[in-house]
């Protein structure tokens, strides 16, 4: 058994997977929050599990600028930083073909450089404090490009490998990574989408990661877990059938 959770914070603080991860982790023991977000004031109070003391920071991810600080208001609320979990991300009806050079690059900036540039500053800062575990939430669209969401899928791809080999880097500092690959979760993200097949709720990533946190689990967890060797296959599948089988999701 691993020490309870009594501290986290989250980058991307509205995220409905975050919030259900916090669920979780109140009723394990967690105590204090930071949670950075771009809209502070709109974040209603429902969203803080109940007992547990909650500070919201405004935050934006793309503002390269803002990291360090954020992190050390973080530390200033939470004295030690148990874990950090990185929910940031945008998703579009269409992340593909025909998207706009900003629209692109907004992409790659929120889902990629703003996250991958803030877990620079929180990797330090963990590895200062000698322990502490950092949940990144990927996706399962990092694993293989589709033409519907190739932009999203890359982006995410990015962070995925930045995480990896992050992980890597931190082996013997006494902090740990996770990275986290859900398929497709109903939450505000996907609004008005149909769900893909083994669709699922933030509250099934939410167990998946606390239960892999007190086993001291790092690595990669898919959710659901299927989705591991399924794409262990289909990343290596032939184009043309990877094109038959991804359609036009
Ligand atoms: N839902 C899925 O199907 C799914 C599947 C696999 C992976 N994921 C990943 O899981 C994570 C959480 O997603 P979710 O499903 O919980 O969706 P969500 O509720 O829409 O959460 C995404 C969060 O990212 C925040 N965000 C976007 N741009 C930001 C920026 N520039 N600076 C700071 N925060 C920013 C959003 O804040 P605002 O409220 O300000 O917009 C929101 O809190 C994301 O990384 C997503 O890519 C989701």
């Amino acid at each position: 058994m691993t020490e309870p959770i009594r501290t986290a914070h989250v980058l991307g603080g509205s995220s409905d997977i975050a919030a259900a991860v916090l669920e979780h982790l109140a009723r394990q023991g967690l105590e204090r929050t930071v949670l950075a977000l771009r809209s502070p004031d709109a974040e209603p109070a429902a969203a803080t599990p109940s007992g547990v003391q909650c500070t919201l920071l405004r935050w934006d991810a793309v503002e390269i600028d803002s990291h360090r600080v954020l992190v050390e208001r973080a530390v200033e609320a939470l004295g030690r930083i148990a874990v950090v979990i990185c929910a940031v991300g945008m998703l579009a009806h269409h992340a593909g073909l025909g998207m706009g050079p900003a629209d692109v690059d907004e992409m790659v900036r929120t889902n990629f450089a703003g996250p991958a540039a803030a877990l620079s500053v929180v990797a330090d800062r963990l590895v200062e404090q000698g322990s502490g575990t950092i949940v990144v939430l990927s996706s399962v669209a990092a694993a293989r490009a589709r033409k519907s969401n190739y932009v999203y899928g890359s982006s995410k791809a990015g962070l995925d490998t930045f995480a990896q080999g992050m992980a890597d880097a931190l082996v013997g500092t006494g902090v740990g990574v996770m990275i986290v690959r859900p398929g497709f979760v109903r939450s505000s993200m996907t609004e008005g989408l149909d769900p893909a097949p083994f669709a699922t709720d933030p509250d099934v990533v939410a167990a998946a990661v606390v239960e892999a946190l007190g086993k001291g689990r790092r690595g990669v967890v898919w959710v659901p877990p299927l989705l591991g060797p399924m794409l262990g296959v289909l990343r290596n599948a032939p184009t043309g059938l990877w094109r038959r089988i991804a359609g036009d999701r």
